[in-house]
């Protein structure tokens, strides 16, 4: 059974579809990368399947359970986590106080005692390589940490399931090596399937084992990556726009 699936979903801002009747299924364990020229309707896809905007139409399903009209802590609770293209971390505060509001508030049941969501907050921050800077301000840190500081809070929360927007927009090649190597630790290590929107190609072919190219909001194509980057329509609609 699928993890995660999508059906027939439909956003719509003021009549115009951002959305449009997309579908698609995402099984345990699986990294999708999602592509498309800019304004396809990626981010508005994520954001409809994280509860943080409402669909139009259509029907997200999360392991047995429809999720669409949830708000998203009650999504997040139910055990979808997400970071977005801009980080959202809570600058006054420390890197530790970060991750452990991300464990407070994640993908458990009943009350997480004090010691247990420090515990997983530090955790989260080991693993993205963040544990030497618990104790300093977000302020502090890069746009690659605080990145890096967005995901230990998702992780924290214990997700099955990681919907990334453009995580890796604007690294240097280190640091893209570093976050391509994260992701596939975080499902290869910590078993949690992976939703990927990514622009950064090389990061997407590094990485990705199914591709879903999104086009105006409507699914173009969805498949491994040769059979995907053979797609004449692909090659037209994105792959010739960015090689321009
Ligand atoms: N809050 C919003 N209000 C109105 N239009 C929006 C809003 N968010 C996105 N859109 C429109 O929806 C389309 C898809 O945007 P988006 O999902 O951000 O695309 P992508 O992430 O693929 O670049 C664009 O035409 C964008 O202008
Ligand atoms: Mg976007």
């Amino acid at each position: 059974m699928s993890l995660l699936s999508v059906d027939r979903l439909e956003k719509r801002f003021g009549g115009l579809p951002a959305v449009d009747g997309v579908s698609f299924a995402v099984d345990e364990g699986e990294i999708l990368a999602i592509v498309g020229p800019n304004g396809a309707g990626k981010s508005t896809l994520l954001k409809v399947i994280g509860g943080l905007e409402r669909a139009t139409a259509g029907v997200v399903t999360l392991g047995d359970e429809p999720i669409t009209g949830l708000s998203p802590h009650q999504i997040r609770r139910r055990g979808l986590a997400m970071v977005m293209q801009t980080p959202r971390s809570f600058s006054s505060m420390t890197t530790i106080e970060n991750s452990v509001l991300g464990a407070m508030f994640g993908g458990h049941t009943g009350r997480l005692s004090e010691r247990e969501a420090v515990a997983r907050g530090r955790d989260a921050l080991a693993f993205v390589g963040l544990g030497a800077r618990a104790r300093h301000p977000v302020g502090t840190l890069n746009l690659h940490e605080q990145r890096f500081l967005e995901l230990a809070r998702a992780l924290a929360g214990r997700p099955r399931i990681l919907l990334l927007d453009e995580v890796m927009a604007g690294l240097n090649d280190t640091e893209l090596r570093s976050s391509i190597d994260i992701v596939r630790t975080v499902r290869d290590h910590l078993g949690i399937t992976v939703i990927w929107v990514e622009h950064v190609m090389k990061a997407v072919m590094n990485l990705a084992e199914r591709i879903l190219v999104l086009n105006f909001g409507r699914v173009l194509v969805d498949g491994d990556p040769q059979q995907v980057m053979r797609h004449p329509e692909v090659i037209d609609a994105y792959l010739g726009t960015a090689r321009a």
